[in-house]
């Protein structure tokens, strides 16, 4: 407790919300999120958004508030408190270098919303544009430095004034007004986009899913998307996690946050999709999209000249709730870590990052040396987006998940959740095999295994150079998810710990199997399903009975379970690696 009250601590739990819903809700909400909407195929992006969100980002959210909470550190310190001296603490290293990063580029957007605070008021009030000039001032704007590096030393000088005041007097304050009014603005902006003419043919686009258009690129795009939104992978919410006091009721925010998230972001996609196919332009034109949408739905609308200013504060005021959770995070390791001061951590980050942002910023087009970096011809902006937001916050994130799941233990971790809600671990919401399943089972699950074997299944399809390579990724994938799946089945159905022989053994030899059943598929029509399924029982069976050993009376359930899964198995690999 005097821990906590030397480092500050929330001053009540909606403080603590509003400035972790703070941290979630910025530009991956209202601009990311439509842009990646757009590029990736519509509403079958979002529903498999959405999916995420709830199936891996909010475990993770609430994983990362438990570490948070515990060890009251930042991510690194965090780590090192749970497993000394081991190079677990890297993790959070990796969560620091990412908010720097994250941080470079992000200012970026942010200093545009800040130019159009005055570019609203100047088109609304005394300068009105023309709808087919936006685009070609959108681009004069982002191609001249001076105005652009201005706007982006502000925005700067802001987030380091907030993150100075401190946790309490600066991060928590700004939103509780803030956010309600934001929703609100959105509300008005989806009221006039969807009743402009040609609006249904956007609303079909961001709402009905056409799910043959998923690959694994949407996958991926998605994943990351959902835990940028969320502020997931980095340890912000680890470091406001550490803020918490043990009163307040983790899963509860952690739900909360996700939820208000998720509908800032749908809500802004409802009020751009429909206006974009409106005005006939395209959905998949990347980082410029809602600058170049939004100004016009606000000269369409009645009263645009109030709420677009009005709309353009909010998002600057969102995204510096968000950079601020950014800044804070580097700051809080070297306040803790190094023993610097608050307002030398705040100087020192500030200034390099602004060098950095002022890069990103150029390489829009104004310096060609880092527009089109060499070799790899992306802009220095595009490398710091997927550098840090596609492969740094899930590869984060899926590292602590494995911390917490194998290293740590989830005992603590569910003993830390459960101050502050007793039900977590006590209410049984439902009993199956003579198992009770809590709160805290289910998210055990979910971050044991979903969580890490889904984002590792995701990062390497995303990495895959070739098809030969993707055959081998799903190998892989089907190795570990069978591995994490027996061993959850023999170890909840016949209380039996397999040992590290049989942990690597038995999936090897059930892959083996499949070689066996595959060619049965798909050589002998109809009654290829039939041997193949009384094949697998047998060759289950004896692998049960010789290599784990299991007790006569557990055999029959484990060995049914056992072949389904190996039965899923060759579908899923037959229809998926071999597109059969
Ligand atoms: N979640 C923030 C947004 O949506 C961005 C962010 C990412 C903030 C990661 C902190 C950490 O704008």
């Amino acid at each position: 407790m005097e821990q906590q009250e030397i480092r500050g601590v929330w001053s009540s739990k909606v403080g603590f919300i509003m400035a972790a819903a703070g941290s979630a809700v910025g530009l991956g909400n209202i601009w990311r999120f439509p842009y990646m909407t757009g590029m990736n195929g519509g509403a079958a992006f979002v529903v498999v958004y959405l999916l995420f969100v709830f199936l891996l980002g909010f475990p993770i959210m609430l994983n990362e508030f438990i570490v948070g909470r515990r060890t009251q550190r930042n991510p690194v310190g965090a780590l090192e408190n749970l497993a000394p001296s081991t190079s677990w603490k890297l993790v959070g290293g990796l969560g620091v270098l990412t908010g720097f990063g994250i941080l470079a580029f992000y200012s970026v957007i942010a200093s545009w919303t800040l130019g159009y605070i005055v570019k609203s008021i100047e088109w609304g009030w005394f300068n009105p544009i023309e709808i087919d000039k936006i685009e070609v001032v959108f681009n004069e704007f982002i191609h001249s430095p001076g105005e652009i590096i201005i706007y982006l030393i502000i925005f700067m000088l802001l987030t380091m004034a907030v993150v100075y005041g401190g946790v309490k007097n600066g991060i928590e304050r700004w939103n509780k007004i803030l956010m309600p009014i934001l929703v609100g603005v959105l509300i008005l902006m989806i009221i006039r986009a969807i009743t402009l003419p040609g609006a249904l043919a956007g609303i079909s686009f961001y709402l009905k899913p056409d799910f043959s258009k998923i690959n694994d690129r949407i996958l991926i795009a998605a994943l990351s998307q959902a835990f940028f939104s969320l502020s997931l992978g980095m340890g912000a919410m680890v470091t406001y996690g550490s803020y918490l006091s043990k009163k307040d009721n983790m899963i509860n925010s952690a739900l909360i946050v996700c939820s208000f998230d998720t509908l800032v972001a749908f809500l802004a996609g409802m009020a751009i999709f429909p206006a974009i196919f409106a005005l006939g332009m395209a959905p998949t034109q990347g980082p410029h999209l809602v600058f170049v949408v939004l100004p016009i739905i606000f000269l369409k609308m009645p009263a645009g000249a109030i709420v677009g200013p009005l709309f353009f504060i909010l998002l600057t005021i969102a995204a510096l709730t968000s950079t601020v959770s950014l800044m804070e995070v580097v700051t809080a390791y070297f306040i803790d870590e190094k023993g610097w001061k608050r307002h030398y951590a705040v100087i020192m980050i500030g200034v390099c990052c602004t060098v950095f942002s002022i890069l990103a910023a150029c390489s829009m087009g104004i310096l060609p040396q880092v527009t089109h970096l060499p070799l790899i011809q992306m802009s220095f902006f595009d490398v710091l987006d997927k550098t840090f937001s596609t492969y740094s916050l899930t590869i984060g994130a899926l590292l602590l998940a494995i911390f917490v799941g194998w290293r740590w233990g989830l005992k603590p971790a569910i003993e830390e959740a459960q101050n502050g809600n007793k039900n977590f671990r006590e209410k049984v919401i439902l009993s199956i095999f003579s198992q009770e399943i809590t709160f805290a089972k289910i998210w055990s699950v979910l971050l044991k295994y979903v969580t890490p074997i889904a984002i590792f299944i995701l990062i390497l399809d995303s990495l895959k150079p070739s098809e030969n390579y993707q055959v081998i990724g799903y190998f892989t994938a089907f190795l570990i998810i069978e591995t994490g799946a027996l061993w959850l089945l023999i170890r909840w159905l016949a209380d039996i710990k397999m040992n590290p022989g049989q942990i690597i053994l038995v999936p090897i030899i059930r892959l083996l199997f499949l070689f066996i059943l595959g060619p049965l598929l798909i050589l002998i029509p109809y009654l290829g399903y039939l041997l193949a399924f009384i094949l697998a029982i047998i060759l289950n069976y004896v692998l049960i009975t010789y290599l784990l050993k299991i007790p006569k009376t557990k055999i029959w359930n484990i060995l049914a379970l056992f072949t389904l899964f190996e039965f899923l198995g060759v579908i899923i690999l037959l229809y998926f690696a071999f597109n059969i």
